[in-house]
């Protein structure tokens, strides 16, 4: 009410402050006690709230009202069209809502209505075009409904039309051409549907024209090349077809944004002679070909996006002439070839993204040069060599993300890369940070080479062949290196794998399958086909039979145990050898006989004191037996999680178990055979309390590595399962036994499973222990039941392994020498050197 007082006429003469409060007494205008001649009041930009008082309108001598940019509500005043004079009215930027009154006298003096940026909702007034001087009409920003009122078209000295976000619906109509004297139309932000009429190009005078964010169909009409216009946009819409470019084309433009249409066909290289264009969006279309290389001649080209589309060829050379560019564009689309050198050129670029493409080739240090680049998404291409060190002198930088390229060596020196984010850097070859104050020598993919004359190394050339005793702190050294690389890999994978498996788990869990019912003998028993077809196959010594008279071949009570590939039994052989039989449950999947054979020959030549000695096999279509050498000891499963403090492993045991793996898996992995299925109740333990390694190899006796067959017989193995085997991209390869050995070297250290189920939680070891790594806090990670009977600095180095071990990517993780070999360092630091790297 404070507003509508001063609002009115004599209130707000400052020579006469009126005391009176009252919103509700006549407008003083009409009873001429006051100064008839009140010709321009403006309360622009104050706070001012209420109402609009109706007794304005009795104001009849007032030129121009100007409200805009305070908090008045409610509708506009009644009579207000009829006031004589008005020749201006701004009610813009307030809270003024209810319908536009209509009554538009003919005789209005109105130049300039202004009523954007309020709650107005209903039609637009009728008959707003009886007031037909009207320059410039703007209702943007409101809720208008329906459409644009017949009589807009005898505006014909409008020159500024603004009805854009509203909720204007129907076509745009044909004669806004009769409002010839438009310079700007703003139609965005509605539902306007329809093709765009030709008839807008009777606007000769039309600079700017903005019908983007619409549901406008057809083609792009031509007039948007033909008339001096400056500033175009049909951004949003679902426009198609091919962008064409006529010859005689006016080359006013300045602006143009296509973007978010349905164009197609190439980049017409005319646009390329639109030597004032400065802003250029072609974005999220089907634009295919190559960016014509025309475009080094556009010299104010500020603004390039032509991001989201099909485009092809390389980024073109050409690309340094255009000087001005501060953004370049050019992500997700089929790109390939280098980033040219040129670009180092573009001096003013402030944002390059090129992301999304298969370009390749190095980063140009040209890059360097670029003193105002502030972000930089080069990330999703095969990018490779280092990063340039002239990438230091970029003082503005704060994006820069190259994941997901080939990229490998040292990061530059400055703050940014400093503090860069892991997830900028992810999944390259080799990125090395800096920041943890390491540094990874020469140009390796792979930061650790210990072993030289492994065949699995493509870099043996490159590293020194004479390990030496300085080579061993190095070592030690670069695992932390390596845990940079692995800190910031995406555990999302392993998350989602555990939780889809995890899910399986549970439904596989709620309808149990009914326990396999065997029959007392059923070698003998088993039908007639299998019993005349089976075949017992024994390696090396050992009866060919069993000891089953009257007993129970594969008796329920001698039930070892149950994995993903079958239950495991215990049984004596004729000899009285106690011997551990596999019965697969994948019989259905099995290869045919010879395949199978084959298969089960090649494991049971790895003989290895860490590996559990496959002794034979027995064969049928329906049943498979594999015949292995029972171990006293249990599994080592047993042995971590469900011993009482007294008998827990000590941390010798532990160092001994961890060794021992290693040496079992190195030895599979030099014989060509991939674990695939390594976990802790595969581990087991023989009389002397070593460890040896089960279950190897068995996904290999299936018809094919179906990821998904893989997957399910392996969902036992929850959180030792590499991130690749939910990866359709990445081949499986004995790395995959590499990181389900660093799960299993932290399982043995820490005594926790590897994937924990809390109430509503999900703990992860190896990020468990990655996060109290960064926090320095590692000690409270370690078996409790230890009692602090190691020294820490033995410890660190394992936990280290164990998380280079399970890096997400496959590349990153040493290979199982590579392994061996520190923790053979870590076992004796003092002793000899170099004796042991091979
Ligand atoms: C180009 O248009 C798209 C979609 O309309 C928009 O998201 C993008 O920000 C625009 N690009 C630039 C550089 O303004
Ligand atoms: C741009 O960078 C290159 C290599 O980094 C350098 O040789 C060249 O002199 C630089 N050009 C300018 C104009 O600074
Ligand atoms: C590595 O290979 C070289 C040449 O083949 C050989 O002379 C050398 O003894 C090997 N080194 C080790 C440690 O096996």
């Amino acid at each position: 009410s404070r507003a509508a007082s001063r609002a009115r006429c004599s209130a707000s003469t400052r020579s006469s402050p009126s005391p009176s409060p009252a919103t509700t007494s006549p407008a003083p205008c009409s009873r001429g006690s006051s100064p008839p001649s009140i010709r321009a009041i403006s309360l622009a930009d104050n706070e001012l709230s209420g109402y609009i008082p109706p007794a304005v309108a009795s104001c009849s001598s007032l030129l121009s009202l100007n409200l805009s940019s305070n908090r008045l509500a409610g509708p506009i005043p009644d009579g207000i069209w009829s006031l004589p004079s008005l020749r201006s009215l701004d009610l813009s930027g307030n809270s003024l809502s209810g319908s536009v009154p209509g009554g538009f006298p003919r005789s209005s003096s109105l130049r300039a209505l202004d009523l954007s940026r309020n709650l107005f909702a209903g039609g637009i007034p009728a008959d707003v075009g009886e007031a037909a001087l009207l320059k410039s009409l703007d209702l943007g920003r409101n809720f208008f409904t329906g459409g644009l009122p017949d009589s807009l078209r005898r505006l014909t000295a409008l020159r500024f039309l603004g009805a854009g976000s509203n909720a204007l619906a129907g076509e745009v109509p044909a004669w806004i051409g009769e409002m010839w004297s438009l310079e700007r139309l703003d139609l965005s932000g509605n539902r306007f549907a329809g093709v765009i009429p030709d008839d807008i190009a009777k606007c000769k005078n039309l600079l700017e024209a903005d019908l983007s964010r619409n549901a406008l169909t057809g083609e792009l009409p031509w007039w948007v090349f033909g008339l001096p216009l400056q500033r175009v946009s049909v951004a949003g819409n679902k426009l198609e077809g091919w962008v064409k470019v006529p010859g005689d084309a006016a080359l006013a433009l300045h602006v143009l944004d296509l973007s978010s249409n349905a164009f197609s066909g190439g980049i017409p290289p005319q646009i390329t002679a639109f030597a004032g264009l400065q802003f250029l969006n072609l974005s999220s279309n089907s634009i295919s070909g190559q960016l014509p290389a025309g475009i080094g001649g556009m010299r104010l080209l500020e603004v390039l996006d032509v991001s989201a589309n099909t485009l092809t060829g390389s980024v073109p050379p050409e690309i340094g002439g255009a000087v001005a560019l501060r953004v370049l564009r050019m992500g997700d689309n089929s790109l390939t070839g280098r980033i040219p050198a040129q670009i180092g050129s573009c001096s003013s670029l402030v944002a390059l993204d090129l992301s999304h493409n298969d370009i390749t080739g190095p980063i140009p240090s040209t890059l360097g040069n670029l003193t105002s680049l502030q972000a930089v998404d080069l990330s999703q291409n095969k990018l490779n060599g280092t990063l340039p060190v002239e990438l230091s002198n970029l003082p503005s930088l704060h994006i820069f993300d190259v994941s997901h390229n080939l990229l490998s060596g040292n990061l530059p020196n400055s703050r940014f890369f400093d503090n860069i984010p892991d997830y900028f850097l992810s999944d390259n070859s080799g990125l090395c940070s800096s920041r943890k104050n390491n540094s990874c020598g020469a140009v390796m993919p792979k930061p650790i080479v210990l072993n030289p004359n492994s065949s699995s190394n493509p870099l043996s050339q490159s590293t020194p062949s004479s390990p030496s005793s300085k080579h061993h702190k190095k070592i030690i050294l670069s695992v932390s290196t390596l845990i940079a690389i692995a800190g910031g890999a995406a555990i999302a994978i392993g998350v989602i794998t555990v939780t889809v498996l995890n899910r399986r788990v549970r439904s596989a869990a709620s309808h149990p399958k009914p326990a396999i019912a065997l029959s007392d003998d059923y070698l003998s028993q088993s039908p007639e086909n299998d019993a005349s077809s089976g075949k017992l196959v024994m390696f090396g010594k050992g009866s060919p039979e069993f000891s089953t008279g009257g007993h129970a071949l594969l008796n329920k009570d001698c039930e070892l145990g149950r994995g993903g590939f079958g239950a495991v039994y215990k049984t004596v052989l004729r000899d009285g050898q106690p011997v551990a039989i596999k019965k697969l449950t994948v019989s259905s999947l099995v290869k045919s006989k010879d395949d199978f054979e084959r298969q089960v020959k090649v494991l049971s030549k790895m003989r290895h004191h860490n590996i559990v000695t496959l002794r034979g096999f027995y064969w049928t279509s329906s049943l498979q037996l594999l015949i292995y050498d029972y171990l006293p000891g249990g599994n080592l499963h047993k042995h971590l999680h469900e011993c009482t403090e007294e008998n827990t492993l000590s941390w010798m045991e532990r160092f001994d178990i961890i060794i021992g793996v290693a040496r079992g898996l190195m030895h599979l992995h030099q014989h060509g055979v991939v674990h695939y299925n390594l976990k802790s109740s595969n581990v087991l333990l023989d009389s002397n309390g070593e460890p040896r390694v089960g279950d190897y190899g068995l996904a290999s006796l299936l018809p094919m590595l179906d990821r998904y067959v893989l997957s399910s017989k392996i969902q036992s193995a929850l959180g030792y399962m590499a991130p690749e085997f939910a990866c359709k991209t990445v081949k499986i390869t004995e790395k995959c036994d590499v990181y389900g050995f660093g799960v299993l070297a932290l399982e043995i250290l820490t005594g926790r499973r590897p994937v924990e189920y809390l109430e509503d939680d999900v703990v992860v070891l190896c990020d468990l222990v990655r996060s109290a790594l960064e926090e320095g806090r590692l000690e409270d990670c370690m078996d409790p039941r230890l009692c602090g009977e190691f020294a820490m600095e033995e410890a660190i180095p394992i936990i280290k392994l164990g998380l280079v071990c399970t890096s997400q990517v496959p590349s990153n993780r040493p290979d199982m020498g590579e392994v061996l070999s520190i923790l053979e360092v870590v076992r004796s630091p003092q002793d000899s050197p170099g004796d042991e790297m091979v």
